[in-house]
């Protein structure tokens, strides 16, 4: 009699493509999905008994009576490109389900990089200058492969990184022919290297001065469908119409795979607008591969910078540098309490990141619900009080958008989060329940599912996470990680 990794018995099945839950047992062996038994669905029946002419044993077998089994989540927009190292566990994301992060977004990216002069924001995100090691992305996946974490992880190559390295700092700028030529060549040995494509961050003052063009000939050169485009894009407040444009510019006349990251409409004055946005991104993906991520929160963080405080309702401080302690506290009182007004306290914490309530829940319902979006958390893992969507997001999407407020049936919010993402990303053999898939798998209870971490309390795990797998290793189960760290980098696939 064979035996078998893993056998999960009684639960019903979200594969991922966004078709109905079905009840059927998963068989997991060497890292794969070997056998799914669907009742209802013979061709994928019959594919599966070839392995199992007789019965078999497993050495884990796992009761998933009244829960989900669906594939691992992808956190397809993350900063973790340090913390997978600082902690491998990766407790944040596991505990949410998520089984593969994408990191390098926002035009910040760990690797490449060897610049040694000051980084302009928001490269601090990513931690201090002794986290920059890595001159090649090559050095990046040799270091992972080393110490894998918990996670699969996949690699943007940062926009801002090219070019404050290109233009020795000076990124105040348009960059020169001679500067893109030299970002040209370094995208492409990132992208050799194993780098997925390229990330940009236009809103922050290390991209901002690159003009759309700039951009346009570093995109080109990622190889028809090969690579994908990323975008931060350089406003997503009063002319977050115009930058949706200047991205639809970008992706139509490069033809790559594109994805507006995290898409908002800031600042009260423009609250309603992600209806033209919307509009336009729909135009546009008739002849365009054009998709976006975005989170289920009202509120966005980064750094702390004068520009964003002016258009937020209310502003946490997360982090400051010099005043560790005021993490937590809202930016006003902080002000009343030294006595000096708000620029002056910003002035006086910078380096610092915030939370800024500043969206509304109108648009944030279309975008979450919009054709073309997948769940990205935009996570920052170094705050010591960190937004709650670092711990919170996909567990919300289930348990809050799905079941509570119903905007879409449970099997869209997963293939949202899985078979979705893969596929956009180029991330062969993840984010479907298929026979020869990797096994990323979380098994959750569809009446109980939610987030747990608040503005207050941001660091608190979900509710309703039972297991979560990676290549076939358990790495999360009740309610704490194992010591497993299966996690592999992705090179992603070529597409053409
Ligand atoms: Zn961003
Ligand atoms: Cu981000």
């Amino acid at each position: 009699m064979n035996t078998y990794d893993i056998h999960i018995k009684n639960g019903e099945v979200i594969d991922g493509t966004g078709a109905p839950k079905f009840k059927s047992d998963i068989v997991v062996d060497k890292g794969k999905i070997i056998g799914v038994f669907p009742p209802n669905h013979d061709d994928v029946r019959e594919k599966s008994e070839k392995h199992f002419l007789s019965s078999f044993k497993a050495r884990n077998t796992i009761n998933a009576e009244g829960k989900i089994i669906s594939p691992g989540f992808i956190d397809v927009h993350t900063h973790d490109d340090h913390n997978v190292f600082s902690d491998p566990s990766m407790t944040c994301k596991i505990s949410q389900g998520v089984t593969t992060c994408i990191v390098g977004n926002c035009g910040i990216s760990l690797a490449p990089f060897s610049y040694k002069g000051d980084v302009p924001a928001p490269i601090a995100l990513l931690g201090k200058s002794d986290n920059f090691k890595f001159p090649r992305v090559k050095d990046y996946v040799d270091e992972f492969n080393n110490n894998p974490s918990t996670v699969n992880v996949a690699l943007l190559t940062g926009h801002s990184m090219l070019r404050v390295e290109a233009m020795k700092g000076e990124f105040d700028r348009p960059a020169n022919s001679k500067e893109i030529n030299q970002m040209i060549d370094n995208l492409m040995l990132a992208v050799e290297d194993g780098s997925i494509g390229m990330s940009t961050g236009l809103a922050y003052p290390a991209a901002n001065a690159a003009p759309t063009n700039e951009i346009i000939e570093l995109v080109k050169i990622l190889p028809k469908m090969n690579g994908v485009f990323t975008t931060h894009m350089r406003n997503e407040a009063i002319d977050v119409i115009k930058s949706v444009k200047e991205t639809i510019e970008i992706c139509s006349s490069t033809k790559v795979r594109t994805i507006i990251s995290h898409h908002k409409c800031a600042g009260r004055d423009n609250w309603g607008k992600s209806k033209e946005t919307l509009k336009l991104i729909n135009e546009a993906k008739q002849n365009n591969f054009l998709d976006l991520d975005c989170y289920p929160y009202t509120a966005s963080s980064t750094m702390l910078l004068k520009s964003f405080v002016k258009r937020a309702d209310k502003v946490l401080v997360t982090w400051s540098d010099n005043y560790p302690d005021v993490s937590g506290q809202d930016l006003n009182d902080l002000a009343d309490n030294f006595g000096l007004t708000i620029d002056e306290t910003i002035d006086k914490l910078y380096p610092a990141g915030a939370i800024y309530f500043q969206m509304g829940d109108d648009d944030l319902n279309r975008i979450l619900k919009f054709d073309g979006s997948m769940v990205g958390s935009d996570g920052i893992p170094g705050d010591r009080h960190p937004h709650p969507r670092l711990w919170g997001t996909f567990p919300r999407v289930l348990g809050k958008y799905s079941r509570e407020m119903k905007l879409f049936p449970l099997e869209e919010a997963v293939y949202k989060m899985t078979g979705k993402s893969a596929s956009v990303f180029g991330l062969e053999k993840r984010g479907t329940i298929n026979i020869g898939n990797f096994a990323d798998l979380v098994i959750f209870n569809p009446d109980t599912v939610i987030d747990k971490a608040s503005y207050q309390s941001p660091m608190l795990h979900a509710d309703g996470i039972e297991n979560v797998f990676v290549n076939g290793k358990m790495v999360w189960q009740n309610n704490l990680s194992t010591e497993n760290r299966p996690g592999m980098f992705l090179e992603g696939k070529k597409f053409n």
